[in-house]
């Protein structure tokens, strides 16, 4: 059955550094999806991991043994407490994340760690950039958020590589023109994955297919 429900999006910047690509990249990103006709019927907030000031990990031991409904072992005015309710209160995801060195930022991946079931079920669109487009990164996002956290990834991987002239200044953290000139040929593979999102949250939202035991 369809439903009409508003859904929460969390629209994740995963990079973290003082200049960086992320922030224009997933105002682009949003300027697309507010394009769709499910833009409207959802609500879509931006999720910026820097915000949260998360420590180098720290937790006492490993949050997949703390299920979400259990006392956490960090301590109430941890900033990963803010950082779990708060992906935790999302439907679904849309990630934005670059690649550093053939992987996940370490910044995110450090974030990602103090995670486990906040996407338990949940549908999840991996977007990656990069000089070559991330698809390291894009795969390893996909299997932690999708294998392992058990999360629904959409079947679309969107990849935006850097155009050559534009290189050193993404790696300073600015956006050229030529790159997003480039991008927006891949407007209708970012609409694609978009609909495959809303379309698994409206057919029967949360489902958990398999199940990986981390720990
Ligand atoms: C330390 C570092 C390593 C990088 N390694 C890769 C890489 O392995 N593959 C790739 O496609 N791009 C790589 N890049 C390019 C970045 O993905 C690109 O500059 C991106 O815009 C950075 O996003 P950010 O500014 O939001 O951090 C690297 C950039 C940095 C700073």
């Amino acid at each position: 059955m369809t439903s009409t429900t508003p859904k929460k999006i969390a629209l994740i910047i995963a990079s973290t550094r003082p200049q960086r690509a992320g922030p224009t990249v997933a105002s682009f990103i949003h300027n697309i999806i507010s394009t769709s006709p499910s833009f409207a019927s959802n609500e879509i907030t931006t999720v910026d991991v820097k915000s949260f000031n998360l420590s180098l990990y720290d937790h006492p031991s490993a949050p997949a043994l703390f299920p979400l409904d259990k006392p956490s072992p960090l301590p109430e005015s941890h900033p990963a407490i803010k950082w779990s309710q708060t992906i935790a209160s999302f439907d679904a995801y849309i990630l934005i994340t670059p690649e550093y060195n053939g992987g996940l930022p370490a910044g995110f991946k450090n974030a990602l760690d103090y995670l486990y079931h906040e996407f338990k079920g949940k549908p999840v669109f991996v977007i990656s950039m990069g000089v070559h487009g991330g698809n390291f990164a894009n795969e390893e996002a996909t299997r932690a958020l999708g294998t392992i956290m058990r999360g629904r990834a959409v079947e679309t991987k969107v990849l935006l590589v850097i155009a050559d002239e534009d290189k050193l200044n993404a790696t300073m953290g600015r956006v050229g023109e030529k790159s997003l000139e480039v991008w927006g040929e891949q407007k209708a593979d970012v609409l694609k994955g978009f609909e495959e999102l809303v379309g698994m949250l409206n057919d029967g939202g949360v489902k958990v297919e398999k199940e990986h035991i981390a720990v």
